[in-house]
């Protein structure tokens, strides 16, 4: 007898008893440890969930299906698979455990499915609402090590929906292209600012399985208002994170949990009729002013 089929190791016939070992024996021959090791550990899972769950052939085949109508409504520019990971708490999840970072560097949260690479490179001041819509806002802010030194030269890809709730990416045709998209980068003094709108709640894309579901669960679609940033510069952690304002009524429901406490910002009203005037706002308006605080990559020295 071979040991390929010595049940003692673990791959005899397959009952319900031992189903995961007689998968998982399967596996002793995977080149990729790493995939070994997920897999191993993804089909445990999944036996122990069936086993507890105890699905008919039908409640299956209903996975099934949902699984296959995320397939389908998956292309280039909506990405089901990636919306049902943020409404299972699976991104953030993730993200956590993929950016713990030293004490008192900017916290992360969420891509999301709307950034672009191609945004348009601005000058600081600049306005990146093109559709006139919304309340105006001046958003303020610097990037900074961990020791509060400011990194010259640190770029900001910014994005976020405009104020009816949807991003340009979601109504090409209807938004003018790149509205309330852009990057900067800062000064020598680590130092930027632009113009935009005060950020509005929206739901994700709700109209496909994912909000089937969120529907099914009791659950409602919607995020609470916030900018997009990435900031990075050499030498430094990328940090992927947003900021939210402070009075959204979805700050403690987020559809997708991506809600820091550290990333709530204060939203405040500024009355100063000169400082309007200059920035073609009426008065008072609404200033947003945050300092990225960005850790070095492992094995950089201090400057
Ligand atoms: C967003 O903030 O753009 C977003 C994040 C997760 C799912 C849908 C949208
Ligand atoms: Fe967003």
């Amino acid at each position: 007898m071979t040991h390929a089929s010595n049940p003692a190791a673990g791959d005899g016939y397959f009952t319900e008893a031992n189903s995961a070992e007689v998968v998982i024996a399967r596996h002793r021959e995977a080149e990729n440890e790493r995939l070994k090791t997920v897999m191993d550990s993804a089909v445990r899972h999944l036996h122990a969930f069936v086993k507890e769950v105890e699905p008919t052939n039908a409640e299956w085949m209903r996975v099934i299906d949902f699984l296959t109508a995320t397939g389908h409504v998956t292309n280039d520019w909506r990405q089901e698979w990636i919306l049902l990971s943020d409404i299972l708490g699976v991104s953030m999840l993730v993200d956590a455990i993929d950016n713990r970072k030293p004490r008192g560097a900017t916290e992360t949260t969420v891509l999301g499915p709307f950034h672009v690479s191609n945004a348009p490179r601005y000058e600081n001041g600049q306005d990146i609402c093109l559709d006139g819509k919304g309340e105006k806002l001046l958003v303020t802010g610097r990037v900074v090590d961990t020791e509060g030194r400011p990194i010259a030269g640190a770029m900001l890809d910014v994005w976020q929906a405009n104020d009816e709730g949807f991003y340009d990416v979601q109504q090409q045709g209807v938004q003018p292209d790149m509205n309330l998209r852009g990057v900067f980068t800062a000064d020598e003094t680590g130092a930027f600012w632009f113009r935009s709108v005060k950020p509005r709640f929206y739901p994700i894309p709700a109209d496909g399985p994912v909000g089937q579901l969120l529907g099914a669960l009791g659950r409602h679609p919607y995020r609470p208002a916030h900018i997009h940033f990435i900031v990075a510069a050499p030498g430094f952690e990328t940090v992927t994170t947003h900021l939210f304002t402070p009075d959204c009524p979805y700050l403690h429901t987020d559809a997708v949990f991506g809600v820091k406490a550290d990333l709530i910002a204060d939203f405040r009203t500024v009355d100063d009729p000169a400082k309007a005037d200059e920035l073609g706002f009426p008065n008072p308006f609404t200033q947003v002013d945050w300092t990225f605080v960005l850790a070095r990559t492992a094995g950089e020295g201090h400057a």
